[in-house]
């Protein structure tokens, strides 16, 4: 069962439940910003001080990196991360699929004013399978009559019990760039977190695992080839006006993302998908 509902200043999101799992997907940013498989704690992460307002990312979830993630040396007012985080999604299907699975797609379309901004015409679509997984994809079509080029994350907050002890495994050797140190490096195994890390790593594997005190979530992504780990820590909340001082503690971003070298060439009438599917094992 799905149902359009709004907080109090009129923020749209839909609220969906079925036998296996609740979500609740806002229309701006086609974000997803709760996804509970029955008998388990939340998969995601929000902060307690998430704002939920109109052209403001949600704080946790699933916010959408598109047309292009981090910053755009084209203009310092381009938005961080692109504009389809901010912009107001049209729902183009919800459909439960059985009593364990619900089906949902928002669609997002070059107008006026993301033309604006990234001067192409394109529609991009954010694809949901709700159940005892939660499957999310983007799919995106360059509707333009030259090829464009694009960088994107699912930028997922997932929900972990202790950022000392939390444990990423399924990386090797790969390489990452570091945004901190501006360096390039080479993956260690490790575990826990001790300090801020904003790192894109290359060449990952299809499947990684958040190994946590609670739980282990498998990540199996398809269309990417980078990973963005991020955690902002205590000085970077600290300036952050939708962070609380201990919410760092409990977050891990674990971003599916085509980002820094990784960009994709979409060419006219072409399609590019990116998604990841996210089992509690
Ligand atoms: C991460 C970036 O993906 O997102 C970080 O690597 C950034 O550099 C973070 O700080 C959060 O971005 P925002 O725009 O949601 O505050």
């Amino acid at each position: 069962m799905t149902a359009l509902k709004h907080f109090n200043n009129g923020f749209a999101y839909l609220e969906i439940e079925n036998r296996q799992a609740k979500a609740k997907i806002a229309l701006q940013g086609a974000h997803i910003f709760e996804y509970t498989k029955e008998g388990e704690a939340s998969l995601l992460w929000l902060s307690q001080k998430s704002l939920f307002e109109n052209n403001k990312a949600i704080r946790g979830g699933i916010p959408v990196c598109f047309p292009w993630f981090g910053k755009n040396d084209k203009g310092k007012d381009l938005p961080q991360h692109g504009f389809a985080r901010t912009m107001i999604w049209d729902v183009v299907l919800q459909e439960d699929l059985d009593e364990c699975t619900t089906h949902i797609v928002l669609r997002l379309e070059s107008n006026a004013a993301t033309k604006k901004m990234w001067n192409y015409d394109f529609h991009v679509e954010l694809d949901f399978l709700i159940g005892k997984q939660l499957q999310v994809s983007m799919h995106i079509k360059n509707c333009s009559t030259i090829p464009f080029d694009v960088t994107t994350a699912l930028h997922t907050y997932f929900k972990i019990s202790n950022i000392n002890k939390v444990l990423l495994d399924g990386l090797s050797h790969n390489q990452y760039y570091d945004a901190l140190t501006k360096k390039r490096g080479t993956h260690q195994d490790s575990t826990g977190f001790s300090q801020e890390v904003d790192r894109i790593y290359y060449a990952v594997p299809n499947k990684i695992y958040l190994q946590d005190e609670m739980r282990k979530v498998e990540i199996e992504s398809f269309g990417a080839h980078s990973l963005v780990v991020w955690n902002p820590w205590i000085e970077k909340s600290k300036h952050m006006r939708d962070m609380t001082p201990d919410g760092y503690k409990t977050m891990l971003c674990l971003e599916t993302a085509n980002a820094g070298d990784d960009i994709v060439t979409i060419h006219p009438n072409q399609s590019h998908k990116i998604g990841a599917i996210y089992r509690i094992v």
